[in-house]
Formats: structure tokens, sequence, C-alpha cells
């Protein structure tokens, strides 16, 4: 059993990790204090890895993924910690020390590392045609050839599903129904095609059948570009179907980290067993589902304690209200952020 002391290595496929994020903090300024949004949180996505991030609404999610993109809103800020980042070229950079709007994040945005967003309107932009938006995004990174970029275009919204794609570029988002607007986010992601993709609850907004098709999309899009995923979501079920390793976040902290295997078949932390539990399974009767009382904290001014503490039915007086517990090894590739399980405290002020 160890404590963690750096990014976990998230490596079950035997691949090289292609980002390491060791020890990150996110902090927005507010009226009240500071809002701890991300607070030290580490993990390691490989090459061509599924990797699920999972939480409740307000635990840091899209943080997370903003900041991966340095794409952070103001004020909020990147205080602390290390985005290291592989690139194709064979360098390393550290994300979180470039200029937000630089060259360098310039070059790796929308081209090594993409991004498709839950709600594909707020990245659509509604007066530019959808050939004209995916073809700029193409230029940017792949081609200054306009007559290269249409055919790239056309290709993309073919692979992704859209029929008769010559007419559909000429249309504008609004044309697009909710599940079509998310292909060609999916489209635009690909184009360049990104060595990580990033996915941010791209399916929530959409009924459950397209659902099921967006996530094959993404599924057959991994395996046919061979990129690394970060797939963010709410959902257990989501994440059983099509991830290898799992982190599960809580109040801007990584609580549990495994394979999919560990933490459906052994899962140690009590807000990952209340999500369990909470997450309807197929074959299994159940009366009813439990839920998890209460609701994720505001991260601000909260006390020196466990955040999972105002919730946890298994609380220990006396440990889990004056101390964080540190994010421990349990077993081989499975970590765990709980006094039930390591007395261990991290020493944060
Ligand atoms: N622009 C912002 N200004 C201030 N606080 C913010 C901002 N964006 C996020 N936060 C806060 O940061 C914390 C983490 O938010 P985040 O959006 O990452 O949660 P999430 O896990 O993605 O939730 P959801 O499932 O609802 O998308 C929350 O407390 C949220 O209120
Ligand atoms: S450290 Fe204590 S309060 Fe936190 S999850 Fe574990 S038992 Fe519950
Ligand atoms: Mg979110």
């Amino acid at each position: 059993m160890r404590a963690n002391d750096g990014a976990m290595s998230g490596s079950a496929n035997g691949a090289d990790p292609i980002i390491e994020i060791d020890d990150l903090s996110v902090h927005f300024p507010v009226e009240e204090g500071t809002l701890k949004a991300i607070d030290g949180v580490s993990f390691s996505i490989a090459e061509r890895q599924m990797f699920g991030l999972i939480g409740e609404s307000g635990c840091g999610k899209t943080v997370t993924a903003q900041s991966l993109m340095r794409l952070v809103p103001k004020p909020g800020q990147i205080v602390g910690g290390s985005i290291n980042f592989h690139s194709e070229t064979g360098s390393t950079v550290d994300l979180a020390q470039l200029d937000m709007s630089g060259p360098e994040i310039r070059a790796i945005r929308g081209n090594e590392i993409a991004m498709i967003f839950q709600e594909p309107m707020s990245s659509l932009s509604p007066i530019h045609s959808i050939g004209n938006q995916l073809m700029e995004a193409i230029r940017l990174h792949v081609t200054s050839s306009k007559r290269e970029a249409y055919k790239i275009a056309l290709e993309m919204l073919n692979l992704v599903g859209i029929s008769n794609p010559a007419q559909r570029m000429e249309e504008y988002p609004h044309h697009f129904s909710g599940g079509m607007r998310q292909r060609v986010m999916i489209a635009m992601a690909l184009s360049c095609q990104p060595r990580l993709l990033i996915a941010d609850e791209p399916t929530t907004a959409l009924d459950v059948t397209v659902q099921a098709q967006i996530l094959d999309l993404i599924a057959q899009s991994q395996a046919q570009f061979k990129m690394a995923v970060l797939y963010i979501t709410h959902d257990l079920g989501i994440i059983a179907e099509i991830c290898d390793q799992v982190a599960v976040m809580y109040l801007g902290r990584i609580v549990e980290y495994g394979s999919v295997r560990d933490i459906f078949h052994n899962p140690l932390h009590p807000y990952t067993r209340r999500l369990l539990a909470s997450t309807p399974r197929i074959g299994q009767r159940t009366s009813r589902l439990e839920s998890i009382e209460g609701t994720v904290p505001i991260p601000v001014n909260l006390p020196h304690a466990c955040g999972f503490c105002s919730r946890c039915p298994d609380l220990i007086d006396g440990s889990c209200d004056i101390a964080v517990p540190a994010l421990v090894e349990i077993e081989q590739d499975h970590y765990v952020r709980c006094f039930l399980h390591d007395s261990r405290r991290e020493a944060i002020a």
C-alpha cells in the first residue's frame, strides 16, 4: 500500500501515457472567498485508452477538461500542479505553464487534443454554415488548401453518418437536430485526427436512442483513429460500457481510481458505493434505487476535512471531520481516498 506521489499510472493497456496530470488545482475568486473547483487532482491517460471521469454535478469534471484545453474561464486560474502532454513530435510540454492564448497551446488545442461538449450549440456558430465551420478547423491545422479541406470535410461528415453531406455542408446549425449537431461536433473534432479526444457529457442532451448511436460512434472512432479518450459523464452505465479505467471525482478531488473491473466489482469508497447503488443494472431486480442524500457542497471556505463527510454514512468521528485522507494505492492500480481504508492524512492546509 502506498500514498500517491504523482500522476497515477493509468496504463492498464500497457501503452505509454499521453497525458499526466499531477496535483492540479484550479481556483475561482468569488465574493465569499476562493472557490476550489479542482483541489490536487492527479491521473494519467495512456495512448488509445478510454478513460472515464465520473461524479455528480459540481464535482469539477468540466473544469478538469477545461484545464487540459487551457480554456478555464476567467477569473478562474490554474494555481498549482502540472499537465504533462506527450506530443506527437516526441516532446513533452507542461500545458499548465503555457500562455492560454499563445501559439503553443493553439497548435495543440483542436489539433492534438480536441473536445466535444455537452451542448453542441454552445460551440457551433449560428451564423456560419456547417461546411465553413468544419473547413475552417481543417484549414487551421491540416491543410491550407480550400479544395483539400472541402474534401476532408465531406469525408468526415460521411464518416459520422450524415447523409447527403455536400448539401448539409451548405446548411446552418439550426437546420440540424441535437443528435446531428453532436455528429458534426465529432466530425470537427476528428477532422484533425487528435491523439486525445475529450468528450464532456456529449450525450446528456439527447434522447436514449440517439445517445446510444453517439456512444457507438465515439467508440468506433476511438478504435479507427487509435485515439485516447477522456469520457466525462455522471452515468456509470456508460462507463461500464465503453471505458477501461475510471476516476471517481468528488468535490474537486479524485476519491477512487482503478480499472472498470475494480470500480464495479470491488468499490471501496463510500461515495463510489453510493453511486453504484443508485445506478440501475440490467437483469437485476431491485425494489428501489438508493439515492445519495444531500448535494455536493460549494467548495468555498469548507472545513479541513474529508469532502464527503457531510453525506457519508460511514463517517469516523475525530478523523474524517478534522483531516483530509490521502489517495492511497490499496491494490495494484486501485487507489482510494478514505480513512476506512488508510489512516494517512494529506499534508495540505
Ligand atoms: N466560471 C465559473 N465561475 C465560478 N465557479 C465555477 C465556474 N465554473 C465552474 N465553477 C464551479 O466549479 C465547481 C466545479 O464545476 P464543474 O462545472 O467542473 O462541475 P461538473 O462536475 O462539470 O458538473 P456538471 O455535471 O453539472 O457539468 C462547481 O462548484 C462550480 O460551481
Ligand atoms: S474518509 Fe470518512 S467521511 Fe470520508 S468517505 Fe471515508 S469514511 Fe466517509
Ligand atoms: Mg460539467
